[in-house]
C-alpha cells in the first residue's frame, strides 16, 4: 500500500546560470555525483516502495528530461501539469489519482532536488511514517533541527504530545516567516524546520483538501472518472487552468490540525543556495571545492566554487572567495558572499538579452 510521488515541477532560479527555466535543478548533477538530483531521489524511493507505485509530477516541458533521466518509469507514471502552479495542485494531483488506484495508500511526498547523505536513516524514517500515517490516518512531515534563522523555510513548533512514540503534534506551522520571527522562533527551541518531505494517507489529504482548498478538491475529484485512463492527460491539463497558485505549506499545512512531525536527522540539504553546495562538496587543502576538477586550474586561489562543465580550460590566478560557474554559455563569477544578488542579476539580464 506504500506510493511516493516525487514533486519536479520547480525552477530553481537561485542557482542561475546553472540551473534555468529550461533545465532546473533537479535535473543536474549539482555536486558532481555521477547522479542528477532526481535520480538519487527515485533510487532512494526503489527503498521504499515497488518502482511501479513511483510517481513524478512535473511540468509538460519536463516530459522530456524525465523520461531521459529516469527511463525505468512508465509514461502513465510520469504526470504533467501544462501550467505552474506551484505544489498544492501537484499534490492533489498525484495524490487523488493514486486514491483512485487504492484507496488505502499510504503515500510519501518529496522534492526531487534535495540531498540526503543518510540513506538508511532517511529510510527508516520513512517507513515509520509510512505505517504511522496508515494507523492514525493523519498527516506527517519530517522535521530538521534548524541553524539559523532561514527565511526560506518553514517551521514547525511541535509538542510534547506523541503518538507511535516518536511522531509529536504540532502546534504551529509558519511557512517562509519574515527574518525577525525567524529569529524569535530559533530562540525559543521548540521549532524545527519543515524538510519538505510528507508522508500521509490517501484518505487523509483528500479529506484536508476538502477542508482547506475546498476547490481544488472539487476540481481533482471530478477528474476521478478519468484518472488511468486515456484521456486522464486532456481531461486534467483543462482542470488544471482552473486551480490557484498555491504551495501545499500555505495551502494545508499551516491550516491542518491533525499534522504530526517526526524530528530526523538524516544529513539533510535543500542544496538551496550556492554555500550550501560549498559546504558538502569536496574540497582541496585550500578550500576550493571544482565540480567537475579536470579542466580547472589554480595559482594562489581559496576557497573558490567552480562549476564549469564541458570542455573549456579554466585558469584561476590569485582568486580567493570567489563562485566561477558557467552553464548555457553564461559566464557567472562573483563573491561567495555576494550570491543572494544573483536573483536581482538574473532579472536583470532577463529583461536585457
Ligand atoms: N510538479 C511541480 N509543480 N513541482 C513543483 C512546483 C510545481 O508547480 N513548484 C515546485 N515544485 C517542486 C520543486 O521542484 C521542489 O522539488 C519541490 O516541489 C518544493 O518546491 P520549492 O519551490 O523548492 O519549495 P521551497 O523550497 O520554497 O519550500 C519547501 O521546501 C522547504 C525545504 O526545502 C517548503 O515545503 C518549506 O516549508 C520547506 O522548509
Ligand atoms: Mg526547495
Amino acid at each position: 500500500n506504500y506510493y511516493a510521488i516525487i514533486m519536479a515541477g520547480g525552477i530553481g532560479s537561485r542557482f542561475w546560470p546553472i540551473s534555468r527555466t529550461s533545465h532546473p535543478k533537479q535535473f543536474i548533477d549539482i555536486l558532481g555525483t555521477g547522479k542528477t538530483l532526481i535520480q538519487n531521489t527515485y533510487d532512494r524511493f526503489l527503498k521504499v516502495c515497488p518502482p511501479e507505485n513511483i510517481f513524478v509530477v512535473t511540468n509538460e516541458i519536463y516530459t522530456g528530461l524525465v523520461k531521459e533521466q529516469l527511463p525505468a518509469m512508465a509514461d502513465s507514471q510520469i504526470l504533467t501539469e501544462p501550467v505552474m502552479r506551484n505544489t498544492a495542485p501537484c499534490v492533489a494531483y498525484g495524490c487523488f489519482k493514486i486514491e483512485s488506484i487504492n484507496p488505502d495508500a499510504a503515500i510519501v511526498v518529496a522534492p526531487s532536488d534535495h540531498l540526503i547523505l543518510d540513506e538508511a536513516a532517511f529510510i527508516t524514517a520513512i517507513e515509520k511514517s509510512l505505517v504511522t500515517a496508515s494507523e492514525k490516518q493523519c498527516l506527517v512531515t519530517l522535521g530538521i533541527k534548524p541553524s539559523r534563522p532561514d527565511t526560506g523555510y518553514g517551521y514547525i513548533q511541535y509538542t510534547d504530545q506523541t503518538i507511535n512514540e516518536d511522531f509529536h503534534k504540532v502546534k504551529t506551522f509558519t511557512e517562509k516567516p519574515s527574518l525577525d520571527i525567524a529569529k524569535t522562533f530559533i530562540q525559543s527551541g521548540d521549532f524545527l524546520w519543515n524538510a519538505g518531505i510528507f508522508v500521509w494517507s490517501a484518505k487523509a489529504i483528500v479529506n484536508a483538501f476538502n477542508n482547506y482548498l475546498p476547490e481544488m478538491h472539487e476540481i481533482f475529484a471530478e477528474a476521478r472518472s478519468v484518472y488511468n485512463t486515456d484521456e486522464e492527460k486532456t481531461f486534467v491539463h483543462k482542470i488544471y487552468q482552473r486551480c490557484i497558485n498555491i504551495s501545499i505549506d500555505y495551502g494545508i499545512m499551516e491550516k491542518a490540525s491533525n499534522v504530526y512531525v517526526l524530528p530526523s536527522e538524516f544529513g539533510w540539504s535543500d542544496l538551496g543556495t550556492w554555500a550550501s553546495i560549498y559546504q558538502l562538496a569536496d574540497k582541496d587543502y585550500v578550500g576550493n571545492a571544482v565540480i567537475p576538477s579536470e579542466k580547472v586550474i589554480m595559482y594562489d586561489s581559496s576557497n573558490c566554487m567552480v562549476n564549469v562543465p564541458g570542455e573549456k580550460l579554466v585558469i584561476l590566478q590569485g582568486l580567493h572567495d570567489y563562485i566561477v560557474v558557467e552553464s548555457n554559455n553564461t559566464l557567472l563569477v562573483c563573491p561567495r558572499d555576494q550570491e543572494q544578488n544573483v536573483k536581482q542579476v538574473v532579472a536583470d539580464v532577463k529583461n536585457k538579452f
